[in-house]
């Protein structure tokens, strides 16, 4: 059946990529995470979807100026009454080792270089023992490829927006057991045909109910959502039909 993955977490009601979004992800039964990634001053992975801290959080200015010490000094729940630190990658897989969630780490290194930023993410996914709950995607194939010749044993999954011409065959020639486009850029057909091929297809974001719907008849791998709670509550529905 298709899982659910929570897109920057319970986005949807809590203040994204936080771990409060994370354990109401977690909370709701979602499947899986899905989390952005970014490389401060000093080398520290954290969990940020924009390359600048302004939008998500109470600073101001490019997580790459910033220290670990001097980023986790703002206020990353805006949504929020309770002030959070933007979590690290450390902190989400230290959590994970009390839960079972797959967690789908993107990359965000298409805009910025972030050397080194595979390594780093990697180290961290073999210290926590969490190579077969991780799938690492990137909007960065190059990026996703070297991740794929470090560690053979990490899944890997490109993201992209446009109709790409049986994508499943793209996806093998990379190594990659899934890919992660944007809804509008797959029909049923070409879903159909990656799974056929033995690709995952995990589209992302599907919120409407119609879409959640789509993917559900046609047991899509997965779907990424901001709304796990609604996209849980649908699933469970299907399965009840006769
Ligand atoms: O990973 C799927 C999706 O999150 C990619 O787009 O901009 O929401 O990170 P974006
Ligand atoms: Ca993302």
């Amino acid at each position: 059946m298709t899982q659910i993955f929570a897109h920057r977490g319970y986005s949807a009601v809590f203040a994204e990529n936080t771990m409060s979004a994370f354990i109401a992800a977690e909370k709701a039964g979602a499947d899986g995470l899905e989390l952005d990634v970014q490389l401060t001053k000093d080398g520290e992975i954290v969990v940020i979807h924009d390359e600048k801290v302004d939008r998500t959080t109470s600073g101001s200015g490019f997580v790459k100026n910033f220290t670990f010490n001097e980023i986790r000094k703002f206020n990353a729940n805006k949504k929020g009454v309770k002030k959070e630190p933007m979590p690290s990658l450390t902190e989400v897989l230290e959590w994970m080792q009390f839960n079972q969630l797959v967690c789908n780490i993107e990359l965000k290194n298409n805009l910025l270089p972030y050397e080194g930023m595979e390594e780093k993410v990697i180290q961290l996914v073999r210290k926590y023992n969490l190579s077969n709950r991780v799938i690492i995607s990137s909007f960065n194939h190059y990026s996703i490829v070297m991740c794929y010749r470090t560690a053979p044993e990490i899944e890997i999954a490109p993201l992209f927006n446009e109709r790409i011409y049986m994508p499943w065959v793209y996806a093998q020639s990379i190594r990659a057991k899934g890919i992660h486009p944007k809804l509008v850029s797959v029909s049923d057909e070409i879903i159909k045909g990656a799974m056929e091929n033995g690709i995952a297809v995990r589209p992302y974001t599907v919120n409407k109910e119609t879409d959640i719907n789509r993917l559900l008849s046609i047991n899509c791998t997965a779907l990424i959502t901001d709304d796990p709670v609604k996209a849980m509550e649908m699933k469970k529905q299907y399965e009840k039909r006769p």
